[in-house]
């Protein structure tokens, strides 16, 4: 699937998108490696801090459907109710969501402000000096060596 069609099923997405409290509606549409689609929107809460991501959304729904490997996410924010206008990069919660599942050298996200002005970034430079699961395999080595 080529980028401007990944950014189309962000956009779709974003119109499920549950936001009373803050208008602000994102979409996430997530390729997985072996072609699946994922789509979230952002859901939020009347008790504000369960809101989640859009692209949460997206990671947790192929996840919890068995798929943990992927290729790019493309992501669309913006008021609610109106077409998207400016650029919507992730938050930290979900760029850390990202480092888990995903090769930060690789994986890239797509970002849109219109269904053709598009940036391409890769995870690696949008979490420079990340944490993520071989960090703790290095660890636990170590401490299994020092047995
Ligand atoms: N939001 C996302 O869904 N993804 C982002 O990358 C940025 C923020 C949501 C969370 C909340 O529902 C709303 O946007 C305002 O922060």
């Amino acid at each position: 699937m080529d980028k401007q069609a990944l950014v189309k099923e962000a956009i779709a997405a974003r119109e499920k998108a549950y936001t009373p409290y803050s208008h602000f509606a994102v979409g996430a549409a997530l390729l997985g490696a072996d072609g699946s689609l994922w789509h979230g929107c952002n859901i939020e809460n009347a008790s504000y801090t369960p809101t989640n991501c859009a692209e949460r959304t997206a990671f947790f729904k192929a996840v919890s459907e068995g798929c943990n490997t992927f290729s790019a996410i493309a992501i669309v924010g913006g008021a609610a109710g109106l077409p998207i206008s400016d650029w919507c990069a992730p938050c930290g919660v979900c760029r850390q969501v990202m480092r888990e599942f995903c090769d930060p050298e690789t994986f890239e996200i797509v970002l849109a402000c219109s269904e053709s002005e598009i940036k391409t970034y890769l995870l690696k430079d949008l979490l420079p000096l990340g944490f993520g699961p071989q960090d703790l395999e290095v660890a636990a080595q170590k401490e299994a060596n020092a047995q």
